[in-house]
C-alpha cells in the first residue's frame, strides 16, 4: 500500500481531527499537526492529505503556510474540510500549492461544530458532528481513493 500523510489542523473544537483520527485508525497514515509541525520532509510520501477545519472560508494558516514550505513538486494530494456550512473551501489552498504540479485525488467535507462569534450564543451550529455516521463516511472516502489508485 502507498505511504500516505496527512497534514491537519484543528484548533476550534477537534472536529477535523476526529475525521483523521477515524482514517489513520483503519489505514496506516502517518498524521502531522501543522500547528505544531512547521517543516517535514515529505518525498517518501506517494500520497499527501491535508486536513482542516475552516476559519474564514480558509483552510487553517498553519495548513496553507505548511503546504507551500514542504510539498514536494508532482505528488498526489488529497483534502479534508471540517466546517459549518459543509462546503468545498479547497480553493482557499490554491495559492499554497500553486506551481508543485500537485494532481488533486479526492476532496471531503463533512459538517462540524461550530461556536464562533454569535453562534456560540445560540448554543453552536452543527451540534454533534462530526458523528458516527460522518466518520464512517470519511473512511469510505478514504478506501476509495487508495483503492482507486492501486489501478
Ligand atoms: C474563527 C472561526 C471562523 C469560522 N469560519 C467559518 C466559515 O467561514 N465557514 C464555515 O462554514 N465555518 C466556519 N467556522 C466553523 C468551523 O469551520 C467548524 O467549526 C470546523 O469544524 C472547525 O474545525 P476544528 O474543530 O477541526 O478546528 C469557523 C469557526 C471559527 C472558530
Amino acid at each position: 500500500m502507498s505511504k500516505t500523510a496527512i497534514v491537519y489542523a484543528s484548533t476550534h473544537h477537534g472536529n477535523t481531527k476526529k475525521v483523521v483520527d477515524a482514517i489513520a485508525r483503519e489505514f496506516e497514515v502517518d498524521l502531522i499537526d501543522a500547528t505544531v509541525t512547521t517543516e517535514k520532509d515529505l518525498s517518501e510520501y506517494e500520497l499527501i492529505g491535508f486536513a482542516s477545519g475552516i476559519y474564514a472560508a480558509q483552510f487553517h494558516q498553519q495548513i496553507k503556510s505548511f503546504a507551500q514550505a514542504n510539498l514536494p513538486q508532482n505528488k498526489k494530494i488529497f483534502f479534508i474540510m471540517t466546517s459549518a456550512m459543509n462546503k468545498d473551501f479547497s480553493k482557499s489552498m490554491a495559492e499554497s500549492i500553486k506551481g508543485k504540479n500537485a494532481e488533486i485525488v479526492g476532496k471531503f467535507t463533512c459538517p462540524g461544530y461550530n461556536t464562533f462569534g454569535p453562534f456560540k450564543l445560540i448554543g453552536g451550529t452543527a451540534i454533534g458532528r462530526p458523528d458516527e455516521n460522518d466518520l464512517k463516511d470519511a473512511v469510505e472516502f478514504y478506501r476509495t481513493l487508495v483503492r482507486v489508485g492501486r489501478q
